[in-house]
């Protein structure tokens, strides 16, 4: 299978998921794209549901699919969100952001009582850092935030989209921080929250509790958070 064939099949795995009348949190890029293919598929054959979405990329998809979109502010509980990941390791801590939703993502999954990750096996690795950590940051002040996150044993620290930066849904910009592996997840994030003008980080501890995870074999792996 490729990686096309791999996400589309962790993204419709998860549409099972979805159960009548419930509140579902929808994720963004390109595996939970498929996610929100085949709910909206669902939706045309009459399942009745309700979606807060992670970012105005994916609330326009779902839209376009008559998925009817809540605001965060609006709803209490949210009882399942499906999204992807740039890293998923053992114990189910990510990696986020490389879409640039991260802030959004967090959010939504803050509230979700469940959050499961689509993904394929190329995602998955021992130990999360091979890939850059997005970090979301105030516009007015990110040179003071590079220069301090390059004290902090990061090797690269480059501005998304520099010259032209990316900007996010809330008006913010990303450094992607090149820490290589990452011993103490935690301890980063902790660090990271401590330098004003950091708004979030792409480390998602202790908040996905379900990985679907799609091989090259064509098998399915599902994998559930130890409580
Ligand atoms: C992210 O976490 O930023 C992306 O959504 C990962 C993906 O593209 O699946």
């Amino acid at each position: 299978m490729d990686a096309l064939t791999m996400k589309k099949a962790a993204g419709e795995f998860a549409a099972r998921y979805v159960e009548p009348h419930m509140l579902i949190g929808i994720g963004t890029g390109s595996t939970a794209y498929w996610f929100i293919q085949a709910l909206g598929e669902r939706v045309k054959q009459g399942l009745q549901i309700q979606a807060v979405a992670t970012s105005k990329e994916s609330a326009q998809q779902a839209s376009a699919l008559q998925i009817p979109i809540l605001e965060l502010n609006d709803v209490d509980e949210i009882m399942l969100t499906v999204d992807g990941a740039d890293e998923v390791d053992p114990q189910l801590q990510l990696i986020k952001g490389g879409g640039g939703a991260l802030l959004q993502e967090k959010m939504v999954a803050a509230a979700s009582r469940r959050l499961v990750i689509v993904a394929d096996e190329r995602k998955q690795v021992q130990q999360l850092g091979a890939f850059p950590l997005p970090v979301e940051v105030i516009p007015a002040g990110w040179k003071h935030v590079r220069r301090r996150i390059l004290e902090m044993n990061c090797s690269r620290v480059e501005l998304r989209g520099y010259p032209q930066p990316f900007v996010t849904d809330h008006g913010h910009y990303i450094l992607d921080c090149y820490f290589g592996q990452i011993e103490d997840a935690h301890a980063l994030n902790i660090s990271l929250h401590q330098i004003p003008g950091v708004v979030e980080t792409g480390l998602f501890l202790n908040l996905a509790t379900e990985a679907i995870i799609a091989r090259a074999d064509g098998s399915i792996q599902i994998i559930r958070r130890e409580s």
